[in-house]
C-alpha cells in the first residue's frame, strides 16, 4: 500500500517504521517533525504507575506494550531505564494515595507490597520523608532519543507537507490536533514539566504524592531529572504557567530534598491529545481511506509499539481491537459537506 501517516510524532514514527518494515510504501508527513507532545514527554513505561487513572482496557494494552519495549528500544539502539519504579506518598494522606493504588492494582491481579519509611530509604536514600511506597517494575525511556532514532530510519520519508501523490490510506497520528471531521475526537489536557540537572539524581523512577500534589521525577543520562506533570483541562495554547512551574518544583523538592540545588534546564508545556473514554483511537474510521493513530493521552510512549502493530495489523485485514477502534466514537447520524463522518 501506498501510505501517507500525518504527524511525525512517537506513535506516527512508530507506525510508519513498522509499516515500511512490512513493505509498504510509507511517506510521513509533519512540517516539524517530533516537537509535538513526544518532546516533552517523560517517557514513563509505566502501566502499573498509571493504573490508578482507572482505565482497564489501557492498563491491558500497556502491559502488552510494555512486554515490546525491550526489544523495540534494542532493535532502535536506545536504552532504557531498568532500576525500576517507586511509587511513594510524603505525608500521612500521600500515603493514602499510594495504599490505594496498590488496591488498584490487587483488584487487577497485580500484588505489590507496602513499603514503610525506612524499606523506602534503603531502596532511594535521597528521598525525603515518606510515609508509604511501593516498587514497581515499570521502566522508562527518553522519548527524544526514540523519536531521533525512528526519524534516521525513516531518513528520506519525511515531507513537510502531503505530497499530491495519490495514497491507498492516509493514517492521522497528529497527537491532540486532528484534522476534520476527527477535530473533536481528542481534546487537548496540558502537561508542563520542569528539566533539571543535579548531582543527586534518583536511581529510580519516582512518582508519587508530595502534600497532595502529584509529582514524577524521571533520572535521564547526565544528571537530567524530568518533574511532571500538570494536568489542566484548557482551551487556550499549551504555554508553561508560573503556578504550574512552582507547584512542580515544591513537590519534587519535598521528595528528592536535594533538588533545591539543580540546575533548572528549561520548563515546556503540550497538550496531551485525551478522547472522551482516555483510550486511544487505533484503527479504521468510516471513510476507507483515513485510519487513525492517535488520543493516547498519556499513554503515547508506553503505547506506540503495540499502536503500530495494531494499526499495521488492521490495515492489513486483521479484526481491529475493539478497546480502542476509532468508530466506537463516531456517529453515522451526522455528515459533512465532503462527505466524511462527524464526531460526536
Ligand atoms: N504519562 C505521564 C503524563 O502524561 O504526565
Amino acid at each position: 500500500m501506498r501510505v501517507h501517516v500525518l504527524g511525525a510524532g512517537i506513535v506516527g514514527l512508530a507506525c510508519a517504521d513498522e509499516l515500511l518494515a512490512r513493505g509498504h510504501d510509507v511517506t510521513v508527513v509533519d512540517p516539524t517533525p517530533g516537537s509535538g507532545a513526544s518532546a516533552v514527554a517523560a517517557g514513563m513505561l509505566s502501566p502499573a504507575g498509571e493504573a490508578s487513572y482507572g482505565e482497564p482496557d489501557v492498563l491491558r494494552l500497556g502491559l502488552a506494550s510494555a512486554r515490546l519495549w525491550p526489544a523495540y528500544a534494542a532493535g532502535l539502539g536506545v536504552a532504557l531505564h531498568e532500576r525500576g519504579t517507586l511509587v511513594v506518598g510524603h505525608d500521612s494522606g500521600d500515603g493514602q494515595e499510594v495504599e490505594r493504588h496498590a488496591e488498584v492494582l490487587a483488584g487487577h491481579g497485580i500484588r505489590v507490597d507496602l513499603l514503610g519509611p525506612a524499606e523506602v530509604g534503603d531502596l532511594e536514600p535521597g528521598l525525603g520523608h515518606t510515609a508509604r511506597g511501593i516498587r514497581l517494575e515499570d521502566r522508562a525511556v527518553d522519548p527524544r532519543a526514540v523519536v531521533a532514532a525512528l526519524l534516521a530510519r525513516l531518513h528520506g520519508r519525511i515531507e513537510e507537507r502531503e505530497p499530491a501523490a495519490n495514497t491507498d490510506v492516509v493514517v492521522v497520528a497528529t497527537g491532540a490536533r486532528l484534522p476534520e471531521p476527527w477535530t473533536r475526537l481528542v481534546r487537548g489536557v496540558r502537561g508542563e514539566v520542569v528539566r533539571l540537572r543535579t548531582t543527586e539524581p534518583p536511581r529510580h523512577v519516582v512518582r508519587g504524592w508530595a502534600a497532595g500534589e502529584p509529582v514524577y521525577l524521571v533520572p535521564r543520562a547526565a544528571g537530567e531529572v524530568v518533574v511532571g506533570a500538570t494536568v489542566e483541562e484548557h482551551d487556550e495554547p499549551p504555554v508553561v504557567t508560573a503556578g504550574g512551574v512552582v507547584r512542580l518544583l515544591r513537590a519534587a523538592r519535598v521528595l528528592l530534598p536535594a533538588l533545591d540545588r539543580a540546575e533548572v534546564l528549561g520548563c515546556e508545556a503540550r497538550d496531551r491529545p485525551a478522547t472522551r473514554d482516555h483510550r486511544p483511537l487505533v484503527g479504521p474510521t468510516d471513510d476507507p481511506r483515513t485510519w487513525l493513530a492517535a488520543g493516547h493521552f498519556r499513554h503515547g510512549v508506553l503505547l506506540a509499539p503495540l499502536t503500530a502493530r495494531l494499526l499495521a495489523d488492521a490495515l492489513e485485514g486483521a479484526p481491529s481491537e475493539p478497546a480502542v477502534d476509532p468508530r466506537r466514537l463516531l456517529t453515522t447520524t451526522h455528515h459533512t459537506t465532503t462527505g466524511g463522518m462527524s464526531c460526536t
